[in-house]
């Protein structure tokens, strides 16, 4: 099948390489010229892992080729997924700018009778389908056929190409049976379980599985809280939880809460959205609300446990919002960062992530060192704040902790260490929802 991918993102990347592996001819556009150019010459501008050997590998094979202008391109393709971004507006709803930008180059599809199937997989507000293939009816021709359908797009940042070809579920929305039918073809060959409905239930099945995502890491966070004040201890607590398979034991990790271009995001759409529809979503609401309180509740044990911060110098181990990527967008780090030099602002902070310094470079404030090792930043530290539970991170040894660190007091933000080890050799080690052993 002739296939054009519209937004070159992590998603519509993993998405394009994977359909050009399982056989198809796949034209992946961008409307930034300069991604593009980066993607001809084999550059992938992601730290995303398997991605740059599943485009290499289709891009030599010529089934993946890359442009930046949509309409020829278009004109050739059954089949066109629409992966472009859909940021936060103002007020929490969702940006759909770019969507539409793209619907208006579809309307010059006007030559052709071929019956085209449009699938959005960016997530979007329950209705955006069918606004879509509304708006393309009423201004292409009577002869030109198209489907707008949705395939929300389930995949994680750090394991894009294996959540491609291992999906959990793949949720095919349309009002065509035939489509449907189509769909469901072309996906056989992906092992996960296969579900067809309407559009609108498809929209809101995406959005709902990343506000529940949401809500059970902040029900965790606020449970850890709870185990902190009660003297109990949240990991075990987590692993009892997990046990009950209803609960299940993903996404009950307790530290500095959810970030990156996802899941606050669509949680904050999702609100918005339920309530002009008169349905509101408290919970979620709560979820958002708890999640935004994380950072203030780390530098106020900061605090308790280092005299006069404002003082002193604390290396922040970790800035990607999680591991596994260098994406930085609504990192934990950034709120994190914003509280620490609100309450202190003459504390000297030094930084370090695996992945993200390049990003970190750009984003944050230049009184912030960007240090190129973990013992560079820890050097001379009177703290330590495991921001995102690299594997790095867990392999630094106690006595390294000691001699680089001014005095070894490590706030582990993601109980990423063995906090009763660190602890048995004279390091403070305070880890989120369990007591603080001083
Ligand atoms: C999320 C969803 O997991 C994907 O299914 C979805 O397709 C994607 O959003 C999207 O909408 O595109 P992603 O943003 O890559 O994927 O990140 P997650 O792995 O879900 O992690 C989100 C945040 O939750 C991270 O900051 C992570 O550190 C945090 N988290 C995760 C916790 O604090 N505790 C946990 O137990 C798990």
């Amino acid at each position: 099948m002739k296939m054009a991918v519209v937004g070159a993102g992590i998603v519509g990347l993993a998405t394009g390489a994977g359909f050009a592996d399982l056989g198809h001819t796949v034209h992946c556009v961008d409307i930034d010229t300069g991604k593009i150019a980066q993607l001809s010459r084999g550059i992938i501008p992601y730290h995303e892992p398997g991605l740059e050997a599943l485009v290499m590998r289709n891009t030599s094979a010529g089934r993946l080729s890359f442009g930046h202008d949509p309409a020829n391109l278009l004109q050739e393709a059954e089949l066109v997924f629409l992966t472009v971004g859909t940021p936060s507006g103002d007020t929490g709803e969702m940006s759909l700018a770019a969507l539409w930008a793209v619907i208006g180059r579809l309307e010059a599809w006007s030559a052709s009778d071929t019956r085209r199937i449009i699938v959005i997989k960016s997530t979007v507000p329950v209705g955006t389908a069918e606004r879509a293939e509304a708006r393309l009816r009423s201004r292409l021709p009577d002869h030109c056929l198209v489907d707008v359908v949705s395939i929300p797009e389930f995949m994680r940042e750090g394991s894009a190409v294996r959540d491609f070809f291992e999906p959990s579920r793949i949720v095919i929305g349309t009002s065509s049976e035939e489509t449907a039918e189509r769909l469901t073809q072309l996906h056989q060959r992906l092992p996960g379980p296969i579900m067809t409905t309407d559009r609108r239930s498809a929209e809101l099945a995406k959005l709902a599985a990343n506000a529940c995502l949401a809500v059970k890491i902040s029900f965790a966070n606020e449970i850890a809280a709870l185990a902190e004040q009660t003297g109990a201890d949240y990991p075990s607590v987590a692993h009892s939880l997990g046990l009950d398979p209803r609960i299940g034991p993903h996404f009950l990790a307790a530290g500095l809460g959810f970030g990156g271009s996802c899941l606050p995001k669509d949680a904050r759409a999702l609100v918005r959205m339920a309530d002009e529809a008169g349905a509101p979503q408290t919970l979620v609401e709560a979820a958002v609300r708890a999640n935004a309180m994380l950072p203030l509740r780390m530098v106020r044990k900061l605090e308790a446990a280092l005299s006069d911060p404002s003082r002193r110098k604390v290396a922040l181990l970790g800035l990607a919002f999680k591991p596994g990527t260098d994406d930085m967008r609504e990192a934990p780090s950034l709120r994190l960062i914003a509280e620490l030099n609100r309450r202190h602002p003459g504390i000297t902070l030094t930084a370090y992530d695996p992945e993200a310094n390049h990003v970190a470079r750009k984003m944050l404030p230049s009184s912030i060192t960007i240090c190129d090792s973990a013992e560079e930043a820890l050097r001379g530290a009177d703290a330590a704040i495991i921001v995102t539970e690299w594997r790095e991170f867990r392999q630094i040894k106690t006595d390294d902790f000691k001699n680089w660190m001014n005095r070894p007091i490590i706030m582990d933000g993601r109980n990423a260490l063995d906090a009763a080890a660190l602890n048995a050799q004279g390091i403070v080690c305070i880890g989120v929802g369990r007591l603080p052993v001083i």
